[in-house]
């Protein structure tokens, strides 16, 4: 059974189509390696034995998009994970989030739609929920306008699936992250953003292997436990597999409705310095941080009810946040190759 994977060769994406392979679907990725490298598919194959097919070109161009789909006719299902996500990027150039990340989508559901391709799972953010009223935060909780470009984007595009779905036989899942992090267990897949990462564990790791000086902790004036930002930390593996479960719900046939939403987090909060002690205790590596200014955009605290992915996907985050930095740590030396 043939999936489209928009954003393979990306963190999240790759780690997915090892899963989706492992399960036996087969897998082909749209990327146009905006992000990440061809080479990606390589690691993909050592794990798991198969090479995934790669179509290099950008999904923002609706002709090569539509010609994609006509030749491969035999498309079951559509993850849709290519996008850029930097937040400050977002903010200084804006309309290149909204056409990236808004125009592809709108390519992509046309394209289904005139080939009869009639499943898509959407990487959707929690970011939709703003600063949350009540924590933990479930999928009933009201969407707040978005603290940036990138966020909205993310808002209008569940907005755009949801009215798409009324007018052609498509159905969506709509999978809302918290925080992604950790690596394959086999290093050879993880997190690798170009230039200076913009999130925290790439930053933590790239500082303890020398390559950045300091680690910059956002704010310890916050109204939480020790005053730095909390957030639900997930394992990538836990978060990738949650993907291959969406999908089997909908081949399936197995959803309630056709557009749901999903919660993927673990349900458990905490704050940066806790992910630092985290980091310090799995590696051995004494961290060189300073507690700075509170970095615009960026909430105080917010962590996932998953009760409801919890019973319905009848999935569950697995991993420690222990678990999680070891992996960072590991994929980090490995990439490096300092291991
Ligand atoms: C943000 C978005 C999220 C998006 C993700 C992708 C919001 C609320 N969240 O996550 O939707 O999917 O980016 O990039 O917009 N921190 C430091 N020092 C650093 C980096 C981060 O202290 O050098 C702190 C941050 O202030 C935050 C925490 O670490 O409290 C996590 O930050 P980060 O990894 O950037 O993720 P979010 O901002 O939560």
């Amino acid at each position: 059974m043939k999936i489209l994977v928009t954003g393979g060769t990306g963190y999240i994406g790759s780690h997915t189509v090892v899963e989706l392979q492992q399960q036996g679907f087969e897998v082909v990725i749209v990327d146009n390696l905006s992000n990440s490298q061809a080479s990606v598919v390589d690691a993909i194959e050592k794990i798991s034995g198969v090479r995934p097919l790669l179509e290099v070109f950008d999904l923002v161009d609706k002709e090569k998009t539509a010609d994609f789909f006509h030749q491969h006719n035999d498309i079951k299902g559509v993850i849709h994970f290519a996008a850029f996500k930097a937040v400050g990027e977002s903010v200084a150039k804006p309309l290149l989030y909204y056409r990236n990340n808004l125009v592809s989508l709108m390519n992509i559901l046309e394209s289904m739609g005139e080939n009869k391709v009639e499943n898509l799972v959407f990487s959707s953010s929690c970011t939709v929920y703003g600063q949350p009223d009540e924590l933990p935060v479930s999928e009933k909780a009201p969407i707040k306008k978005a603290e940036s470009p990138y966020g909205n984007t993310k808002q209008i595009s569940e907005e755009v699936i949801q009215d798409t779905l009324k007018s052609l036989p498509l159905k969506a899942i709509a999978l809302r992250y918290f925080n992604p992090i950790g690596a394959h267990e086999s290093a050879l897949i993880g997190e690798l953003p170009l230039g200076v990462p913009n999130n925290l564990v790439p930053f933590i790791t790239q500082t303890a292997i020398g390559i950045r000086q300091q680690l910059n902790v956002f704010g310890d004036d916050y109204n939480t436990p020790d005053g730095t930002a909390v957030r639900d930390y997930i394992h990538v593996v836990d978060l990738a597999q949650a993907h291959v479960v969406a999908v089997k719900r909908m081949i399936e046939n197995r959803m309630k409705h056709n557009f749901e939403i999903f919660n993927l987090g673990t349900g458990n909060g905490f704050s940066v310095l806790e992910v630092i002690k985290s980091f310090e205790k799995v590696s051995g590596e004494k961290l060189n941080y300073k507690i700075v200014g509170r970095r615009a955009g960026d909430v105080e605290q917010v962590w996932a009810d998953p009760s409801w992915s919890n019973e319905e996907l009848g999935w569950k985050a697995k991993k420690s946040l222990d678990e999680m930095n070891a992996s960072a740590w590991k994929w980090e030396k490995a990439y490096r190759g300092k291991e």
